[in-house]
């Protein structure tokens, strides 16, 4: 997934080609269950191009997601830019006086060679950072002159600007009469009088930050979702918290726990907003929970194990939080300082991290889900994202990942990378910060369809690995898995061990493996992602296939699978691409 991967993919891509004869004994043989286009399909036809959805169909893939990092040239990687940062440079472009802006200067910046962008009230000098910036210049652009702020967290929140920018600092943004009026007239109106006057400013600045500065305000009072109704009721030994999402795709994962002392808070993830349950608890409760849903209707029961068994005379007092609900987009990045609790060597570059989250908290990573990690490196803080994997494939699960107490991340190192280096040298006990999880791929996909195709190409394999462990440990499961995993050499394939003993153990499961360089012991496929390839990695699809296609890689490994799976005629709902 590094920029280094990324030129290859965009350099050369190769022609298919499988060698004749297929040695068994030799890694990169094919997987012994069935062959790339047996697959039990569900309609009569077998038609090798699909008719549906039609060429001129709206659900055909559309290009509206593809929101991509670019290559960057070489010298413009993150350890380039904290290396600037530290030169002594002057990168305010303004000699390193704090100015005051106001809306009228900031617009003036809009160019590429001097851009300026307002982040929360600050003014930044971007235009050194152009040619750093992952996203490419012309999306940086987006943001010149103007407050940015709405468009930056709508596509990364998490990224450290703060931080980033620091030596790129002009002056504060001088708030505009405008603004002014608009929280005035939302304090107001709306619900919750005083108490709730910070909340307004910030939506009233969110506002404002959409439309620009210089936009006609445009008002509108702030939507909240209705509030889910909660409960609660006792038994001898447990204490049960019930909340009524009524949301059908409700999962256990998307309830985290955090508990210090009696303080206990409860995050629920409901479709697009949060929903907190905040109690300083009437008395103390052991650290095991248990969080069960009815899928049926959406409802929650989180179970507390009292530590004595008395009667509680209530469930406790309500603090700041409790019952109130926060969009998800507006939501803040919560980081838990965990600690390393083992490491292990998977390949020759990548490793395996179990990390333990801080007692007290239960977050279950949803499947396909990432999290990010955090790290001062050379005085700028770095943040990285990462995808939750299992344990293990094959074996026996660790039964902490169920309980939300441990999380598994599978890590290749760069060696010249900006925070991979540190996170090698970590060891047990070693503290690590990790924010909540994110994502967007959901679960439910996988019990609609009947064929999953996974192309995965070097760490792109991580949202694969949960993928395939749901269906395979579902025993009710009768997904057809196929896994097309691309990498440079034969000592890259991740738990490639683990891949052939459970394509031996299980009928559903196949993979299939291409090297796009191969040493002559390598008997199996060679190149890199092509149509041809793609085609023939896929069911024959009929009306009623069920197919869901996932892809993971370097930006241009996914944006090709994209590009082909649109051309083959998928549709949205019969793709996922996750973020890489
Ligand atoms: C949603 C998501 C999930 C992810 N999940 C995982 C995962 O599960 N496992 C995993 O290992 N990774 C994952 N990644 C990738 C991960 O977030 C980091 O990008 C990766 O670990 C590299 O980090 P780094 O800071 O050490 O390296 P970087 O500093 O990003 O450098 C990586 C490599 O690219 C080279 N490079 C960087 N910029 C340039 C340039 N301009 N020109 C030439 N070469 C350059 C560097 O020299 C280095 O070799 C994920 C990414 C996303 C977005
Ligand atoms: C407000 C205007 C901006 C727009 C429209 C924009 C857009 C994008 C896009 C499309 C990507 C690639 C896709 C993705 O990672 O999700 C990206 C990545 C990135 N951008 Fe921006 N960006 C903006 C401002 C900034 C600023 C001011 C910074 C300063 C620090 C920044 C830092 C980054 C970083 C570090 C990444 C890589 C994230 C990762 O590795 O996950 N961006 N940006």
């Amino acid at each position: 997934m590094s920029q280094k991967q990324s030129c290859c993919f965009l350099g050369r891509v190769f022609q298919l080609c499988s060698s004749k004869s297929q040695d068994k004994t030799k890694k990169g043989s094919p997987t012994p269950s069935r062959s790339s286009m047996d697959y039990k399909m569900a309609g009569k036809d077998n038609l090798l191009q699909p008719s549906f959805p039609a060429l001129n169909s709206q659900q055909r893939l559309s290009d509206a997601k593809a929101r991509n990092k670019v290559e960057l040239k070489p010298g413009r990687s993150l350890m380039d830019w904290i290396r600037l940062g530290r030169s002594g440079e002057d990168l305010t472009g303004v000699g390193g006086k704090v100015l005051e802006v106001d809306a009228e200067e900031l617009a003036k910046h809009n160019q590429i060679n001097d851009a300026w962008i307002a982040l929360r009230g600050k003014v930044y000098n971007i235009t050194p950072y152009m040619e750093y910036h992952p996203g490419g210049e012309e999306e940086l652009m987006r943001g010149a002159g103007i407050d940015g702020t709405q468009l930056f967290d709508e596509v990364h929140k998490w990224v450290n600007y703060e931080s980033m920018l620091e030596k790129c600092f002009v002056g504060k943004l001088k708030s505009t009469p405008p603004a002014h009026r608009r929280v005035s007239l939302l304090r107001t109106l709306e619900p919750g009088g005083p108490a709730n006057t910070n909340k307004s400013l910030l939506k009233a600045n969110s506002t404002e930050s959409k439309n620009g500065p210089m936009s006609p305000p445009a008002f509108k009072v702030p939507e909240s979702p209705t509030l889910p109704k909660f409960d609660w009721f006792q038994t001898k030994t447990t204490v049960t918290l019930v909340v009524y999402t009524k949301w059908k795709s409700m999962k256990s994962d998307f309830v985290v726990i955090d508990k210090q002392g009696n303080n206990f808070l409860a995050t629920l993830y409901i479709e697009d907003y949060i929903y907190y349950l905040h109690i300083e608890l009437a008395e103390a409760i052991s650290l095991h929970y248990e969080v069960k849903v009815n899928t049926d209707n959406g409802k929650v029961d989180i179970i507390l194990t009292k530590e004595s068994e008395k009667q509680w005379p209530s469930v406790g007092k309500h603090l700041q939080k409790h019952n109130k609900t926060v969009k998800l987009k507006d939501q803040e990045i919560k980081y838990r300082t965990c600690s390393v609790d083992s490491v292990s060597q998977v390949t020759h570059d990548s490793k395996l991290l179990c990390l333990s989250l801080p007692e007290g908290t239960r977050m279950c990573v949803p499947v396909g889900y990432h999290v990010h990690l955090q790290h001062k490196v050379s005085g700028m803080e770095v943040v990285r994202s990462y995808t939750a994997v299992t344990a293990t494939l094959t074996g026996e699960q660790d039964p902490r990942v169920k309980d939300g107490s441990v999380i598994y991340l599978m890590i290749k190192i760069y060696k010249n990378g900006a925070l991979t280096p540190w996170i090698d040298s970590l060891s047990k006990g070693d503290p690590v910060e990790v924010s909540t999880f994110t994502g967007d791929f959901s679960e439910d996909r996988l019990s609609v369809c009947q064929n999953l195709v996974m192309f995965a190409a070097g760490t792109g394999f991580t949202p694969m690995v949960r993928l395939i462990h749901y269906c395979i440990e579902d025993t009710k499961s009768r997904v057809n898995l196929k896994l097309v995993f691309f990498n440079k050499r034969e000592e890259d394939i991740l738990w490639y061990d683990q891949l052939q003993s459970l394509a031996e153990k299980s009928d559903r499961f196949s993979c299939d493996y291409i090297l796009s360089e191969a040493d002559s012991g390598w008997s199996g496929k060679t190149g890199r992602i092509t149509l041809d390839l793609m085609k023939a990695s896929l069911p024959q699809q009929t009306e009623k296939s069920n197919l869901l296609i996932c892809a993971c890689g370097p930006t241009p490994f996914t944006n090709l699978v994209t590009k082909f799976a649109k051309e083959l005629g998928y549709s949205e709902s019969e793709y996922h691409a996750f973020q890489g």
